[in-house]
């Protein structure tokens, strides 16, 4: 073997330093650059709006639908049920509304009380909302029902983040 081939023991070990610090930069840089670029790569998937109903299925009744999100909290991963009113207006276009009602936080209705056949109900402290999710005055609701952010793709619908509205 001639001596211009021959690596030194100084040579060796500056290699093998390099190397392995340059591995380890990489593992360390890499949850980095993905935290920096996920906005990016979220909007690119479409972000978290989620397939929720075929458009054909939605009427100008509010209907209830449901969907469940995959929700993850540092090292706990769990499954959350969400819930929207969703119907079509007059112009045909596709209300999407939250059913938490902005006093307290219970659950609103469509139509089930009798004397308020057209409107949102809650039954924790009768609060009521118009169908376009605005609240009744006189009733314990300050705000209207939050909009959920919403799309149409490929004749599904698609809901994303509530939108809060202020009061009056
Ligand atoms: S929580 Fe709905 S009216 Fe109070």
């Amino acid at each position: 073997m001639s001596d211009k081939k021959r690596v030194s023991r100084r040579q060796f070990l500056n290699y093998t330093l390099t190397g392995v610090g340059g591995f380890m930069a990489a593992g360390m840089m890499a949850p980095m650059v993905r935290f920096a670029i996920d906005p990016v790569l979220k909007s690119q998937e479409g972000g978290d709006m989620h397939s929720v109903a075929s458009i054909d299925e939605i009427t100008n009744e509010p209907q209830r639908v449901e969907w469940t999100i995959e929700q993850v909290d540092a090292w706990y991963e769990s499954e959350v049920q969400k819930t929207a009113w969703v119907y079509k207006d007059e112009k045909g276009d596709v209300v999407a509304l939250s059913p938490i009602c902005t006093h307290l936080g219970c659950t609103v209705d469509w139509g089930s009380q009798e004397e308020y056949p057209n409107q949102f109900y809650c039954p924790c402290h009768g609060g009521r909302y118009t169908k376009d999710g605005v609240n009744v005055k006189g009733t314990p609701p300050t705000a209207p029902l939050p909009y959920y952010e919403s799309k149409v793709k490929d004749g599904m619908l698609y809901l994303g983040d509530t939108i809060s509205r202020k009061g009056e």
